[in-house]
């Protein structure tokens, strides 16, 4: 069974390419986390967990929703559990704590891997437009097609970092970020906004309602996952100035 998470649509397309090639079914967790619902799943294949890399480790709130799923195995198969982590440039050392997770789990951990996917943190770095986006997913493909042999081989995934830079970054940097850096404060929306309440709708953690006016206003309970600000039809959000003139990131799914 393949689980995944996804903000913007790369971890969705990962999972989904998995699971059709696997001839298994790909579940997403954002919804069961909105519906505040507990996971509760049974395969006879392997787990394979798929997200997005946010400060070089899975997203704490897909962490915490598989501490707090079960897993019920049938057949030896499925004791076994993947990780895939889509990222803009790399994982650092995310494979170490994603199998101490695999632990908690009671699932044998079969590795971490790596896809270079467009980078969609808008409200931090720039993101590729839609011709570059394209390269970068065309390119994904080998990575993703390797993954899906190894699955199939039951073998593990080489580590991807062993550094003491990639240790440095997902260990103590990893808790800085989320103290620091993870707010909601600074997202507005401009006139530009239509009240359509997509925004609304698509937030995992229901941090967003549409106030009198039908424009959103923002809570304080925010994961960052750029899902809000990239899928607005009208680009009518902004996150203080860090995202003012940049592109809006969302997995193609042939709209283009
Ligand atoms: C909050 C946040 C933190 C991120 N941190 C990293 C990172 O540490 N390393 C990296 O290579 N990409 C990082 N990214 C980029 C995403 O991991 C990447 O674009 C991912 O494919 C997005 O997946 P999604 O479309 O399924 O949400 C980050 C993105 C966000 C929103
Ligand atoms: S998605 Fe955009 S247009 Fe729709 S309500 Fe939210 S900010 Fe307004
Ligand atoms: S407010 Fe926006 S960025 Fe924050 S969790 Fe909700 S959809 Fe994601």
């Amino acid at each position: 069974m393949v689980i995944y998470f996804s903000g913007t649509g790369n971890s969705k397309y990962v999972a989904e390419f998995f699971a059709e090639k696997l001839c298994d079914e790909a579940t997403d967790a954002g919804s069961y986390i909105k519906n505040e619902e507990l996971g509760i799943f049974s395969s006879n294949k392997p787990y394979i967990f798929v997200a997005p890399t946010y400060c070089w480790r899975i997203p704490h709130i897909f962490r915490d929703f598989l501490e707090h799923s079960v897993f019920e195995k049938v057949g030896e198969a499925a004791e076994k559990a993947y990780f895939v982590m889509t990222c803009g440039s790399d994982i650092g050392c995310a494979g170490k704590y994603n199998e101490r997770l695999c632990k908690k789990m009671g699932l044998t951990y079969m590795g971490t891997l790596e896809v270079v996917m467009p980078e969609n943190y808008i409200a931090m770095f720039p993101v590729p437009e839609n011709d570059e986006a394209d390269i970068i997913i065309n390119a994904a493909t080998q990575t993703i097609e390797g993954g899906i042999r190894i699955v199939q081989g039951e073998r593990k995934f080489p580590v991807a970092h062993n550094d003491i830079i990639s240790s440095l970054k997902s260990g103590p940097v990893n808790p800085l970020f989320y103290n620091f850096a993870v707010k909601a404060k600074p997202f507005y929306a401009t006139d530009a906004c239509i009240g359509c309440g997509k925004c609304a709708e698509s937030c995992v953690l229901n941090n967003i309602e549409l106030g009198a006016d039908d424009k959103p206003i923002w809570g304080d309970y925010c994961t960052h996952c750029m899902a809000c600000i990239c899928g607005c039809p009208t680009k009518a959000i902004e996150y203080g100035k860090k995202s003012q003139g940049k592109p809006r990131y969302t997995f193609p799914d042939g709209e283009r």
